[in-house]
């Protein structure tokens, strides 16, 4: 018997977009425990989230996140707000009783973290972040071969997250949709935004990490800021680069930047191992790249794993083999994944506690470029 799951969404944007889009697909490809219903959306403007829950579905609407968490009608709290307000909402939830998913990054910082692995852990409510890409079919595939061990003893970890919009000096900085370049929202720039969901996937297919020496630039200096009216200084960082040492002995490099014309959304990552190699690319996100030296000399080669077939991981309850799917169905994938753990002892992930070792690196990585040294997670 599938149970209902009421479900609060506090902010509207591109991931209150996203994850309702999950909860409205979710139960016609996957047979899971729980429905969710789409009980309350919450933002500011009671104009502009009654024009949201009207098109997407959501039965009410609130205009303070509080009330909504003071609803007895609501199982489930989504985050997805700007990162300043992940951990007052979170914990406020939590003190509920309620089961929360939470945008990433998971706070602003690692304390800010701790706080809210405490307060979920101590009120025992099930809880997962938002990190969506270990959910596109080929990202978990990458993720089997290596948990097999195909790849052998692991050497290189490189990872990229590059974009190009902020480049323009005339753009200002804060409020609405330019919340990322105020540093007092965003907590950090790449390197919370971009890098973070780098570190995540690093952190699941190839282990901890140990130590990282970085380097920040922050390209342009001053911006007007849309809140106060007033030319003001930028504290974000505009692109990030790290080396890293990963624990079981292989090293890393992982860069970030808005500054890198032509590129949009250009998250890769590749990992080179003893017998085999293997790359990924956002842009083409329904491929695998895989290079295996096991094979005869004259059979050597790149081969392009087109992850699409009925036993490729999720593909089996999507279309017919060979057919693609995209970004929006990695979060159909989590709210799955989400909803079949609920309850039993097996969570999902990542957990909060797992999202604030991300937290932690990036807070070594930011630590490391102000200090110009290596630094420990
Ligand atoms: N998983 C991913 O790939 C991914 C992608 C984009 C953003 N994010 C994360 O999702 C979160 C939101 O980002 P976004 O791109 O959707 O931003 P957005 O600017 O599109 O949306 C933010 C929403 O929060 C609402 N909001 C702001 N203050 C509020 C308040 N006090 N009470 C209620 N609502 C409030 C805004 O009205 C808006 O609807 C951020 O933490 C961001 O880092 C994750």
């Amino acid at each position: 018997m599938t149970q209902p799951l009421n479900i609060g969404m506090i902010g509207y944007g591109f991931m209150g977009r996203a994850h309702t889009n999950g909860y409205k697909r979710v139960n016609d490809f996957f047979d899971v425990p729980y429905r969710p219903v789409l009980k309350a959306a919450c933002g500011r403007d009671a104009e502009k989230v009654k024009a949201f829950a009207d098109n997407w579905g959501y039965e009410s609407i609130e205009v303070d996140w509080r009330k909504l968490i003071a609803r007895d009608d609501i199982d489930a709290v989504d985050i997805c707000t700007p990162n300043n307000l992940h951990k007052e909402i979170a914990i406020a939830c939590a003190e509920a009783g309620k089961i929360i998913l939470c945008e990433k990054p998971l706070a602003m910082n690692a304390a800010e973290g701790e706080e809210m692995c405490q307060a979920v852990e101590k009120a025992g409510v099930d809880n997962i972040v938002w990190y969506n890409y270990r959910r596109v079919p080929a990202v978990t595939l990458a993720k089997n071969i290596i948990a097999s061990g195909n790849l052998g003893r692991i050497f290189h970890y490189r990872a990229n997250f590059l974009q190009d919009w902020t480049i323009d000096d005339n753009l200002p900085q804060g409020g609405a949709a330019l919340w990322r370049l105020d540093a007092a929202a965003a907590g950090s720039g790449v390197t919370g935004d971009l890098l973070a969901h780098c570190i995540d996937t690093a952190l699941w297919l190839n282990g901890s990490i140990e130590n990282v020496t970085a380097m920040t630039e922050t390209f342009v200096k001053e911006r007007m800021h849309n809140l106060t009216g007033k030319v003001q200084k930028v504290s974000i960082d505009d692109a990030c680069t790290f080396m890293c040492r990963f624990e079981n002995g292989s090293l890393g490099l992982f860069e970030s930047t808005r500054y890198a014309r032509g590129h949009k959304a250009l998250y890769t990552f590749e990992i080179n191992g003893e017998h085999a190699s293997i790359k990924w690319d956002l842009h083409d996100l329904h491929r695998l790249e895989y290079f295996d030296h096991r094979l005869e000399g004259d059979m050597r080669g790149w081969r392009s794993i087109h992850v699409s077939d009925g036993d490729h991981p999720y593909m089996g309850n999507w279309w017919v083999p060979g057919l693609q799917i995209g970004y929006e169905h990695s979060f159909v994938h989590q709210v799955k994944d989400f909803l079949e753990s609920l309850g039993t002892d097996q969570p999902a992930g990542p957990t909060f506690r797992d999202a604030l070792e991300t937290q932690r690196v990036c807070d070594a990585v930011l630590a490391s470029a102000k200090s110009l040294q290596w630094t420990n997670v």
